[in-house]
């Protein structure tokens, strides 16, 4: 069943999942004031056929006051019951403890299968969230009401759930699609500049990897991103979201390669983030510099041209995001490229990489020369080459 409208300014984009997983299908609500239908929306999707009463919202403790009340409010109108738990805001938070945390306050609220739980802030309470409602009594119905804009276009679609480990970013997790996601982009007035510049490395990458002509809508209206003009924000959701969702639409588990350009820069950028230490650089910051490193790895292999290379470095760069990262000067590139190695993406330790084709297309190329991907480290990082 289809959430009904709630806003003129609104926007509804299907996730229609194929075959088995059709009745997994989901919307993806974005636009001005949409929180406000949050309740009826949940109650267009009833499980095995009762009607939802009672919701625990879990919430960034950033967006407490404001969002998480907001979504209290419309769940309360709507007839349902909510409890409130709190997740310290940072990426520290995905972690293993963060998690059992939360299984236990489940357990203390006698949480059941049909209790929704619904996550409000950014991609670390909507992953860490998604992940224990996957677990907890073998899977809880589960809705995503993004905060960030990391979250809006990206973390929020898809049904990817996990927390981190020391050895490496995202390691354990499950697949785990939300009932709905509620993106509101009037929560995005209270984000900090740096975290609103992060969410929009993800942006650059669905027009890398999957449309050009985005790709140049962006170049040509960057100003008005970065003024976060409220017509260039819903349009930059809608947009990414609608690009993600024929993604997973088309490969759900990323078992067909499909989904895997999804990962554009993100093999480097895990690497970067896991050995910075979780937090020290924002994901998309990683992103932004994992992707000036694919695509020099992409030239050096004669994939692409210098042209593509400085487009993509000047999109980034009028986007205020990195493309070196000096925290990591003086890491060893080869400590780097074994955390490269130990990613869910290679396969027996051998480095895959999705790299750009042409703008608006990449493709996944395997047994790249260690010394090759050594020296795009050494030239985008600053540092030291042990080869
Ligand atoms: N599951 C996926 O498919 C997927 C995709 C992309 C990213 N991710 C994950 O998402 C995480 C990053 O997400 P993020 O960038 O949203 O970070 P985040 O969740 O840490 O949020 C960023 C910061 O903004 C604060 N915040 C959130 N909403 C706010 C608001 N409206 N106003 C003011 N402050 C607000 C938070 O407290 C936090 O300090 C990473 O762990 C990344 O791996 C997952
Ligand atoms: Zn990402």
């Amino acid at each position: 069943m289809t959430p009904p409208t709630v806003s003129s300014s609104s926007r509804s984009i299907r996730v229609r999942l194929a075959g088995d997983a059709a009745d997994r299908s989901y919307t993806v609500v974005i636009g001005s004031g949409v929180l406000g239908g949050l309740g009826a929306a949940i109650h267009s999707r009833p499980t095995d056929s009762v009607n939802a009463s009672r919701a625990i919202i879990v919430a960034d403790s950033a967006v407490l006051v404001s969002h998480a009340a907001a979504a209290e409010a419309s769940l309360q109108a709507a007839g349902i019951d909510t409890q409130t738990l709190t997740v310290l805001a940072g990426e520290s938070a995905k972690s293993v403890t963060e998690a059992a945390r939360l299984w236990s306050e489940l357990a203390h609220l006698a949480a059941d299968r049909h209790t929704h739980i619904v996550a409000v802030g950014g991609g670390v309470v909507g992953d860490l969230t998604g992940f224990v409602a996957a677990t907890f009594a073998r899977g809880l119905p589960f809705w995503q009401v993004p905060t960030t804009l990391m979250a809006q276009v990206d973390s929020a679609v898809g049904g990817k759930t996990g927390i981190n480990l020391d050895a490496g970013k995202n390691l354990v997790g499950a697949f785990w699609q939300p009932l709905g996601v509620v993106a509101d982009v009037n929560t995005l007035a209270t984000l900090p500049e740096r975290e609103f510049k992060s969410g929009l490395a993800e942006v650059v990458k669905y027009g890398m990897i999957l449309d050009a002509q985005f790709f140049g809508w962006l170049e040509t209206n960057a100003h008005s991103v970065m003024a976060r003009d409220p017509a260039a924000i819903l349009y930059v959701v809608e947009r990414s979201v609608a690009l993600k969702a024929d993604v997973v639409e088309r490969d759900e588990h990323e078992r067909s390669g499909l989904r895997a350009v999804l990962n554009y820069g993100h093999t480097f950028a895990h690497a970067f983030e896991t050995t910075a230490g979780y937090g020290v650089l924002l994901h998309g910051e990683a992103v932004a510099i994992g992707m000036a490193c694919a695509a020099r790895l992409a030239m050096e292999l004669g994939h692409i041209g210098a042209d593509i290379v400085a487009r993509q470095d000047r999109l980034l760069e009028s986007l205020g995001l990195p493309l070196r990262a000096p925290c990591l000067r003086h890491t060893p590139a080869e400590k780097l490229l074994a955390v490269m190695a130990r990613d869910k993406k290679a396969v027996a330790g051998r480095l895959n990489f999705v790299l750009p084709e042409r703008l608006g297309h990449v493709g996944l190329v395997g047994g790249i020369d260690p010394s090759l991907v050594c020296r795009v480290l050494m030239q985008s990082l600053l540092s030291d080459c042990p080869a």
